[in-house]
């Protein structure tokens, strides 16, 4: 019998869960030809051996290694992407996600007639389990959010558990952005057509082992994928962030240039030169955190970017003014001379720091 079900389970740090869940999947699925794919972002706790130790004696049980990333949609997509079978399932390792639903899930989408079968925790029988008032809250929120960016009407859109037909699935991925953690939302929001859908109820359970990775930037991240999801196909999100973020720059940069000028009554060369170094430093440290926060550099590599970031802005200035001169004496207005001169030099400061300071692929997350 050819294979026609693969689990995706992403994994950062879920050792203890990886057996009980292995377990309950060779249960549940009995009788079907499956096979479930662990990815892990190099995770220091082991959970990639754990996996490996069980794939020696079952076959049925893969296992791929990110380095230097991390991420649940994009590791989701990776290994969604090393499967061949017709149908593919992404679900979490810590058990909280109802495994007796998978064979109904394959039920569902095997005649044809849906893309893809989806676990809801707000369809009827679904839920939240104990959840707090505060996170049930924050979790209704981001759903209405999440609502406004696909065309579907989908009761649990945030849900991380469902299983899609392959083509679907491929004829989506390009599109995607794999930003944080809600790919089911991403899938919706980048298929070239609608997706036929059917939403399975079920209850959301407490974790098994281990601690959640939701935490303030997981929250962040997703505004960062609506962002994209919304302006994405027009203006690179990063580049909307880091334009805020360098407009917040000059109002550093004015209140400290002010600051040195009737404070200690600096002279203006030095109180310009003190802003201009306070300035990109700020903007370097804001963009790193909140910008570039999936390749956020740290340690060695954190200076070595504040020196690349310095070097490009330097430049980037010189660009500006050259701009912002040729204009005026062509004829221009001041302003509009000025506004063209600062756009070039952000549109070349973004381009420049996208590449050599937060260049993807050689970083570590
Ligand atoms: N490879 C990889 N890389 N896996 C990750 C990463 C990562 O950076 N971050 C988290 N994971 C894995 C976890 O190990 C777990 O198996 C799964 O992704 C979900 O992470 P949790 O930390 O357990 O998230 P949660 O329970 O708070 O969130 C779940 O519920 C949300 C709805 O409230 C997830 O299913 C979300 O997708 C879902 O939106
Ligand atoms: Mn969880």
């Amino acid at each position: 019998m050819t294979r026609e079900l693969s689990v995706v389970i992403p994994t950062f740090n879920e050792r203890e869960n990886v057996e009980p869940l292995i377990e309950r999947l060779i249960t549940v699925l009995d009788g079907l030809s499956w096979e479930v794919v662990f990815v892990n972002d190099d995770s220091p706790d082991g959970t990639a051996d754990a996996v490996a130790a069980i794939a020696t004696r079952d076959d049925r049980v893969r296992c791929i290694r990110r380095i230097g990333r991390r991420g649940l949609s994009a590791a989701c997509i990776e290994a969604m992407l090393s499967t061949t079978t017709p149908y593919v399932a992404v679900m979490d390792a810590d058990l909280q996600h109802d495994e007796t639903l998978l064979p109904r899930m394959l039920e569902a989408v095997k005649p044809g007639a849906v893309d893809i079968a989806i676990g809801s925790r707000y369809t009827e029988g679904g839920g939240v389990g104990d959840w707090s008032s505060e996170r049930a809250a924050i979790s209704r929120l981001a759903t209405r959010l999440g609502r406004m960016v696909i065309k579907a009407d989908l009761g649990d859109p945030m849900s991380g558990f469902f299983m899609v037909e392959q083509h679907a699935f491929l004829e989506a991925v390009r599109h995607m952005s794999g930003t944080g953690f809600k790919i089911l939302l991403d899938l919706f929001a980048s298929s070239p057509r609608p997706l036929c859908f059917v939403e399975l109820p079920y209850t959301f359970r407490q974790r098994h082992a281990g601690e959640s990775k939701l935490d303030t930037m997981v929250a962040w991240e997703y505004v960062m994928l609506l962002g994209e999801k919304m302006f994405g196909g027009w203006i690179p999100v990063r580049f909307l962030l880091f334009a805020g973020v360098g407009a917040l720059g000059l109002v550093v940069h004015l209140a400290v240039l002010g600051g040195l000028l009737k404070g200690p009554g600096l002279s203006f060369p030095i109180s310009q030169t003190a802003a201009v170094i306070i300035a990109m430093t700020f903007n370097y440290f804001v963009n790193n955190v909140f910008t570039y926060r999936d390749k956020r550099l740290k340690g060695f590599g954190f200076l070595r970017g504040l020196f690349s970031f310095y070097a490009a802005c330097s430049l980037g200035a010189l660009i500006n003014l050259a701009v912002a001169i040729y204009l005026f004496d062509a004829g221009s207005p001041w302003w509009l001379a000025g506004a063209a001169g600062a756009v070039v030099g952000a549109v070349w400061n973004y381009a420049i720091t996208a590449t050599f300071t937060w260049n993807s692929g050689r970083t570590k997350g």
